[in-house]
Formats: structure tokens, C-alpha cells, sequence
């Protein structure tokens, strides 16, 4: 595990609209994992050596598979704003015996602070708890390296079709391609491409 060690305290104030990191222990479960197998998710999108980043991903239901697929040769990067969700996902790679494919970032919440390009990124269930959709946006828009692809899921639940399309279209006029509408479990995907 490189780059950085989560820390535990939470030095920056996180919003109301962020989910909780108590609250991510009820994402993992066996349900969710049958209906809503993360292996089966990301699997097409992916190949050994890909460099991946992982944008909000609570306590890692993506980043462990993720890291998994990448194999040795890759890397993931696993960004969130909470510690204790980064201190949870190195807990979790560790068990799972791929911390040294996983590097552990804390981004601002103005800001996902990665200066690395990737070839896949993953916005899995977030990108209505950021306040500033276009600059977050944009910059995944700047870390996906040119014909890398973006997977962006959102719920059904809390999110409408309109506000997903506003999602949509505001990512569209950062230069990504819609490829495919993924059906995933009660969720809303689009899989972007950068040209
Ligand atoms: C609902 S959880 C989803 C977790 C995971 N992707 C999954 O599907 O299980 C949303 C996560 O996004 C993180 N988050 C919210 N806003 C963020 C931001 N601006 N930058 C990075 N992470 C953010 C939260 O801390 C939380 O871990």
C-alpha cells in the first residue's frame, strides 16, 4: 500500500450529503453481492496492468475486486474523502492479500487531488454526494487517459432519471462518449469513453 497512510483523524468537515462511514458497512453484504456482483461489474472494462481509480469507494466493495482483475502489474487507486473508510479498505487488502496493488488517497471534498492518469475509473453510487458535479467532472475528465473508460452508477433510490441525465450531459461536455448503458441492480449506469 503506497502513496499515503490514512489517518484517523477527520480534519476536513464532510457534508450532510456524504453517507456516512458507518453507514458503508451496510453496502457489503451477501445480497447485494448476489444481486450486484462487483466481480460481474467491472470485469469487462478491465485488463491485467490497468492503472484504476476508484472514486469514493467506501469500504472498498469495488477497490478488492478491483484490485483482484489488475493483477500484480496494476494498481488502484481507492479515493475517498473519509479516513476511516480508506483505514477500512487497508484492513480489507490486507486480508485479501492485494494491499500492494492499492494505493490509499484522501481526497478534498473540492477536490479528488490524483495526479495520475488511469486507464478505468469508477464513480459507484457518489457522484450525487459531490456538490460540484462539473468540477468533479471535469476532473475525472483529466485523470482518464485518452480512450480509458469512466463507469459512472448511480442509485435509483436517490436519484431521479432527470438528475441523472443532468449528470449525463454535464460529463458529455467534458469530451466523453456514451459506449453502453450497463444494467446494473437498482442503479443507473452509463460506461463513458475518452476519445
Ligand atoms: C454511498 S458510498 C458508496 C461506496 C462504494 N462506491 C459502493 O458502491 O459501495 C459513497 C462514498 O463516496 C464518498 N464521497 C462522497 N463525496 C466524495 C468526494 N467528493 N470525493 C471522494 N469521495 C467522496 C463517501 O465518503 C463514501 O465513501
Amino acid at each position: 500500500m503506497n502513496e499515503r497512510k490514512p489517518e484517523s483523524s477527520t480534519q476536513t468537515p464532510v457534508s450532510m450529503q456524504v453517507c456516512p462511514w458507518w453507514c458503508c458497512f451496510t453496502f457489503d453484504n451477501f445480497l447485494r453481492r448476489w444481486l450486484q456482483n462487483p466481480t460481474r461489474v467491472v470485469r469487462p472494462y478491465l485488463k491485467t496492468g490497468d492503472k484504476v481509480l476508484d472514486v469514493g469507494p467506501g469500504m472498498g466493495y469495488f477497490s478488492i475486486p478491483l484490485a483482484k482483475l489488475v493483477g500484480d502489474s496494476g494498481r488502484v487507486i481507492a479515493a475517498d474523502l473519509q479516513p476511516q473508510m480508506l483505514n477500512a479498505i487497508q484492513r480489507r487488502a490486507i486480508k485479501a492479500g492485494v494491499e500492494k496493488r492499492i494505493q490509499l488517497h484522501r481526497c478534498r471534498p473540492d477536490q479528488i487531488g490524483v495526479s495520475e492518469k488511469v486507464d478505468f475509473a469508477l464513480a459507484f453510487w457518489m457522484v450525487h454526494e459531490v456538490p460540484d458535479k462539473a468540477r468533479f467532472l471535469a476532473e475525472i475528465a483529466s485523470i482518464v487517459k485518452p480512450g480509458g473508460l469512466f463507469l459512472l452508477c448511480e442509485p435509483k433510490v436517490h436519484v431521479t432519471g432527470q438528475a441523472f441525465a443532468a449528470t449525463l450531459q454535464t460529463a458529455l461536455k467534458f469530451g466523453f462518449k456514451v459506449v453502453a448503458k450497463p444494467p446494473i441492480f437498482i442503479s443507473q449506469a452509463v460506461l463513458l469513453k475518452k476519445p
